[in-house]
């Protein structure tokens, strides 16, 4: 039997029930463990697609409420996201490959203004595959995520607490971030 359903079964009720982002990923991370260990028994080639220029993200599971959304992302070599946040937990597995995610420390308050934000960088984590990591939004986790172009593409399985068609993209020089639409793949 695949793993799938009964991680999104569980993911469902404990996303409603948690009280709080912190609680949601302490729950979710070892069963997001297990999803990874059982990964090949449910994904199909449509969720390996990668594209030659940017990261690609593959819809596995949507939630009708839009309360939890999961996909595949492909890195291939080279290719990283924008300095950006979620606006939401998240949980991550990696499938092949080892993922970087460098992160971002912000030093000014956060006001809610999108812009005299001051950041620095943070450290990085390296993510080999089986490996599972986690961010709350409070304050935002500000990062990049990639693979440098001297590794192997990474393949990787992101949980968010909800539809991750959008984020926030920051400019760091000028200070300010603006909310940007993101696209995925449909299986
Ligand atoms: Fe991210």
């Amino acid at each position: 039997m695949s793993p799938l359903d009964p991680f999104i079964e569980r993911a469902v009720v404990l996303t409603r029930d948690c009280a709080e982002p912190a609680d949601c990923v302490l729950a979710l991370a070892p069963l997001m463990l297990e999803l990874v260990e059982g990964a090949s028994t449910f994904l199909a080639p449509a969720h390996y697609r990668s594209h030659p220029d940017h990261y690609s993200r593959n819809l596995v599971f949507a939630a009708p409420d839009a309360s939890l959304s999961l996909y595949t992302i492909v890195w291939s070599p080279g290719q990283w996201t924008p300095v950006h946040d979620h606006g939401s937990w998240g949980v991550v597995g990696v499938l092949e490959g080892v993922l970087e995610e460098r992160s971002y420390v912000r030093l000014s308050a956060d006001q809610g203004a999108d812009e005299g934000i001051r950041l620095v960088r943070g450290g990085i984590i390296l993510l080999g595959r089986g490996a599972v990591t986690s961010f709350v939004p409070n304050p935002d986790h500000i990062h990049i995520t990639g693979v440098p172009l001297e590794r192997p593409r990474s393949v990787s399985l992101h949980l968010y607490g909800r539809t991750m068609n959008n984020f926030n993209t920051y400019d760091v020089a000028s200070g300010t971030r603006r909310s940007v639409n993101v696209e995925h793949n449909e299986s």
